[in-house]
């Protein structure tokens, strides 16, 4: 039997897990890391923290599983995207990596726009200037650690650095360079016009290869200490949505997710570049060769509902601990008894800003229309209802943009809720489905792994091999529901247009 592994780093650890050739898993083991907040706003991880988190599952899984070293034919490496690792000329850590959520490079960001314009950007990296995405932060290493800057011989991704811990090389893939906003992303290369105009030496970048690609084998040394064999390929990987894709079987055009964890994201596959000029949702290149995706992001998606839970749903807890269930239990048992339009109560959800469909740091989150009639029954179905209608704002987009969504996976912690995949469905007025594999970002680079390693024809033979989805788990959309939401959802609209200069003067009050 060949074997395959995925790892994927994620923010709050990294979970590598050993498949089998059919997707099945053998062996899993993950391990947490800190994230340090040296100041408001700012958000840093320490890359040996995610060498050494690696480097140990690995082994744990090649050990727990009993596969023979030869048998492991591929890995690949998904990850937290946007993130700056900068080397030294002996590739060692310079500084520790400013990562996706840092918030510190407003400045740089208008520097990227004044030296390239805001249209050429859009044009060459499908998305205006963002404080998250890498390019600023290298500015800003530059304008503020001059000295770190003068050391730096290579910049890499978070998962990238894993791969040069593992095979020597400094290589990196389509997908999570997109988010660099270094790259061309129509022309899948870096961009010697922005890296020009930004004064960037492309030496300092690795070499970009498409996700399935071969970009190395492994270390002698790291053999050894993993278990794993000199043979074994490790291929491109992917960003961790463009991971989670393929994962889900998203590889096609009319094919996309949603995912509700902290963030939602509303992510759908393109044969054909698709650019929103205003930049309100992200194109990057995907995981499968010569194609895109479009992505909406909710800022505060599961966030809202762990806000509400932590602040204002006390009294739920205290029930669930009192009748032994899950506080999830009762709040569904609550929502399914509250109308929809939660007797009049509209919850924005813009607890810490927004990006789609708004792109504005300043909006904050708003419960419209509340009366002494409510309860926390009406909040928390309002809270549901609000992130939903957020997600669908981000699905109009795509349709707005000529990318029609037939088939709607949904994934991560909020699609394992049956009553918010309904939600999603009735507000999308399509099929909301879900898949029996649940490794997500790491089932998807081990399938990369697989077709790199010439055990998978392509991504889309494999996924349509080894991907089915859960037929017990289908929702399918109720017309008279989708007519009730649509009412609210316009309602929900019209509030942020009514509140944009408001948020503004709040902010700088
Ligand atoms: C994508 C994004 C996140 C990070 C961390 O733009 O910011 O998905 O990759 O998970």
């Amino acid at each position: 039997m060949n074997y395959l592994i995925g790892i994927d780093l994620g923010t709050s650890s990294t979970k590598t897990v050993l498949f089998d050739e059919n997707g099945e898993v053998i062996a899993s083991a993950s391990k947490d890391y800190p994230l340090y907040t040296p100041n408001n706003g700012w958000a840093e991880q320490k890359p040996e923290d995610w060498r050494d988190a690696a480097l140990e599952t690995i082994a744990k899984v090649v050990k727990d599983s009993g596969a023979a070293a030869d048998d492991i034919k591929g890995l690949g490496i998904s990850g937290q995207m946007h993130g700056l690792v900068m080397l030294d000329e002996a590739g060692e850590v310079i500084r520790p990596s400013i990562i996706w959520c840092d918030q510190r490079t407003e400045k740089e960001c208008e520097e990227m726009t004044e030296k390239i314009g805001r249209e050429r950007l859009v044009e060459i990296t499908a998305n205006p200037a963002m404080t998250g995405f890498t390019a600023s932060k290298i500015l800003w290493v530059r304008n503020h650690e001059p000295e770190n800057y003068a050391k730096c011989r290579h910049i890499l991704l978070p998962k990238d650095y894993v791969r040069y811990i593992l095979t020597g090389e400094f290589a990196t893939e389509v997908s999570d360079a997109s988010g660099m906003q270094l790259l061309d992303v129509p022309k899948r290369q870096w961009s010697d016009e922005i890296l020009e105009k930004l004064d960037i030496d492309k030496n300092l970048l690795a070499k970009v290869y498409e996700s399935p690609e071969v970009t190395g084998t492994i270390l002698p040394e790291i053999a050894e200490k993993t278990g794993l064999s000199t043979s074994t390929v490790v291929v491109g990987g992917a960003g961790d949505n463009a991971a989670a894709a393929v994962g889900t079987g998203v590889v096609e055009d009319g094919k996309a997710f949603t995912t509700i964890g902290t963030s939602g994201v509303v992510y759908a596959h393109t044969s054909k570049i698709s650019i929103d000029p205003q930049g309100r949702v992200h194109t990057f290149c995907c995981a499968v060769p010569g194609a895109w995706h479009v992505m909406g992001v909710t800022q505060a998606a599961g966030y809202s509902l762990a806000w509400y839970q932590a602040n204002m749903g006390a009294s739920y807890e205290a029930e669930a601990k009192e009748k032994g269930c899950g506080v999830f239990e009762i709040i569904n048992k609550e929502v399914e008894e509250t109308p929809i339009g939660a007797n009049k109560l509209i919850y924005l959800p813009y607890l810490n800003g927004e990006r789609t469909p708004h792109l504005d740091a300043n909006c904050r989150g708003v419960f419209f229309g509340l009366s002494s009639m409510h309860t926390r029954k009406d909040i928390v179905r309002a809270v549901m209802e609000g992130i939903s209608y957020s997600l669908t704002d981000c699905k109009d987009i795509l349709s707005e943009m000529g990318i029609n969504v037939s088939d709607m996976m949904a994934c991560g912690g909020g699609a394992k809720n049956a009553l918010q995949r309904q939600m999603m469905a009735d507000m999308y007025g399509c099929d909301v489905n879900t898949v029996t594999a649940t490794e997500g970002p790491a089932l998807g680079v081990a399938i990369l792994a697989g077709v790199g390693a010439g055990i998978y024809d392509s991504v889309e033979t494999a996924c349509r091999k080894m991907i089915h989805k859960d037929p017990a788990k289908e929702c399918k959309p109720i017309a008279e529901n989708t007519k009730e939401y649509d009412k609210y959802h316009q309602l929900y609209k019209n509030l942020y247009a009514a509140l944009k200069d408001q948020y503004k003067t709040l902010a700088e009050l």
